[in-house]
């Protein structure tokens, strides 16, 4: 969707300085230029790109930022005054500690979407972030497009963590539920799928082997319970033993098997952090975060169960964080002190009448068992331009012959006898009808509703159908 114009007003500028333009760094820029206007009318505050470092500047990208945005070393990112936060998306451990400490000992914000680098270094850049009073952002780092980070900080702070169950690799969870979705198919055969597919890394070890989990689990670990876990107290096991078999034993048991991340608090003050292959029952909501998505059960004391789901890695799920981030960081900068408020802006601004909206529906009719029936009501359907996606015609129920939902189809129950007395009983017809404005659609119904042999007891009903984002 474009907005009228991509006119920004005059708002205060901050300057940003991308260390890192893979796939994340591209996609920070792309969504920052996109949604330019969207967030500078939030914010009250231009968020302007003013460096860019990269190891191979003479590469061609995808957006190509301007020449002379790249700098060639991320010291020069660092020291430009314009550059009030610095974006670390190069990855890797000991680069990026060095990029990050120079820009916080700088005074400049970081922004930050490695795992790895915080699990391995968090104690020492969090203690340097508080001695310079700078503030280091990393909602990417864990479950991507999950504002998981957030939540833990700010929603759920009033609550002690009682334990979250979290699916925190995609990659693992591809290979999982491949195997368990695909009877006989091996963990090799399964791997070399998302490979192919793109979701596993040219060396997946990482993944496979639980660390890449285990990382987010120390963040998150940490953030819940105030100290920074030792990576050597995970207990981190990875998904290369399992079998085709144990899925065929896992279904036949009720269970599903997921990479989980698991952390616990006890009574004594002691924390589980810990990540293995694990059984969980088939039918809970868990076991159904299938493919690349992520799933996270955070149980806290005071608020109880909550489930988050989504994307936790790619391009565009990542720059969401990393965004969110940037806009934290921004307003940090900016406003500082001023509380949390609703910033009212032009670029939406009238709710659409009901009249106009459109939608699929499912249309019951209660109408005479007789021939013609179906043709009077498409004719009205058709003559309003409204599709029919198909028709459905159960035999009529009586609460002695309302099926079993497991009923196989011969136990469902026959069509009644014709009538005795020669008039013709009502039976239920059901329509799916394609995209209509609820102004068609209602005119329809009116004169639908008028046809003799639609009964008005019980009257017609009609429910909207959503299909869903996938
Ligand atoms: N990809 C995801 O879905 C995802 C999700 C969550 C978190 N993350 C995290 O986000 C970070 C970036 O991931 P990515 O997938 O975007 O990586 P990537 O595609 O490999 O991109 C890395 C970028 O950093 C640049 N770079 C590497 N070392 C550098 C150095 N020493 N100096 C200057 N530039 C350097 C590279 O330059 P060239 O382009 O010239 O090679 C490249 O532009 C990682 O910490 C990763 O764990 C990624």
């Amino acid at each position: 969707m474009a907005f009228a114009s991509d006119e920004v007003g005059n708002y205060p500028k901050v300057g940003v300085g991308l260390a890192g333009f893979g796939s994340v760094g591209a996609g920070v820029y792309k969504h920052l230029q996109r949604n330019r206007r969207l967030l500078a009318e939030r914010l009250g505050i231009e968020l302007t790109v003013r460096r860019i470092v990269v190891r191979d500047a003479s590469k061609k990208r995808e957006p190509q930022p301007p020449r002379e945005l790249f700098v060639s070393h991320w010291r020069e990112l660092i020291a430009d005054p314009e550059v009030q936060i610095v974006v670390e998306l190069i990855g890797g451990v000991e680069e990026a500690f060095a990029l990050v400490t120079d820009a916080l000992r700088a005074g400049k914000i970081v922004v930050t979407a490695n795992k790895a680098l915080l699990a391995e270094h968090g104690q020492e850049i969090f203690k340097l972030a508080e001695s310079k009073g700078v503030p280091v952002l990393f909602e990417a780092a864990v479950a991507g497009g999950i504002p998981i980070i957030k939540a833990v900080q700010e929603g759920f702070i009033g609550n002690r963590i009682e334990s979250a169950h979290g699916i925190i690799n995609g990659t693992c969870n591809y290979i999982l539920t491949r195997m368990a979705n695909e009877r006989g198919l091996t963990y090799q055969a399964a791997l070399a799928e998302a490979s192919a597919l793109g979701y596993a890394e040219a060396d997946p070890t990482l993944d496979v082997s639980g660390w890449d989990a285990a990382h987010k689990a120390i963040i998150l670990a940490s953030l819940a319970y105030g100290f920074w876990v030792p990576p050597g107290d995970v207990y981190v096991h990875g998904i290369q033993g399992i079998t085709a078999e144990d899925f065929v034993h896992a279904k036949r048991l009720g269970y599903n098997i997921k990479l989980l991340a698991i952390l616990k608090a006890h009574a004594d003050g002691a924390v589980e952090v810990r990540v293995h292959p694990t059984m969980i029952p088939h039918d809970h909501l868990l076991a159904e975060v299938d493919g690349v998505f992520n799933g996270i059960l955070l149980w806290g004391d005071v608020v109880g169960e909550t489930l988050f789901y989504g994307r936790g890695a790619g391009q565009d799920a990542t720059s969401s964080a990393v965004l969110s981030d940037l806009a934290q960081a921004a307003t940090d900068l900016i406003r500082d002190n001023e509380p949390n408020r609703f910033r009212p802006h032009g670029l939406y601004g009238r709710c659409l009448p009901i009249e106009q909206i459109r939608s699929e529906y499912y249309l019951r009719l209660s109408v005479k068992d007789q021939p013609g029936v179906l043709a009077g009501v498409a004719g009205i359907l058709a003559n309003r331009q409204i599709g029919i996606s198909s028709v459905l015609q159960p035999p009529p129920m009586y609460p002695s012959n309302i099926p079993n939902p497991t009923a196989s189809p011969e136990d469902l129950p026959a069509l009644p006898a014709a009538d005795s007395t020669g008039t013709h009983q009502h039976v239920d017809l059901i329509l799916m009808l394609h995209f209509a404005t609820h102004r068609q659609i209602t005119e329809a119904l009116e004169e639908i509703s008028r046809l003799p042999y639609v009964s008005s007891d019980p009257k017609p009903a009609l429910i909207h159908v959503e299909h869903l984002p996938e």
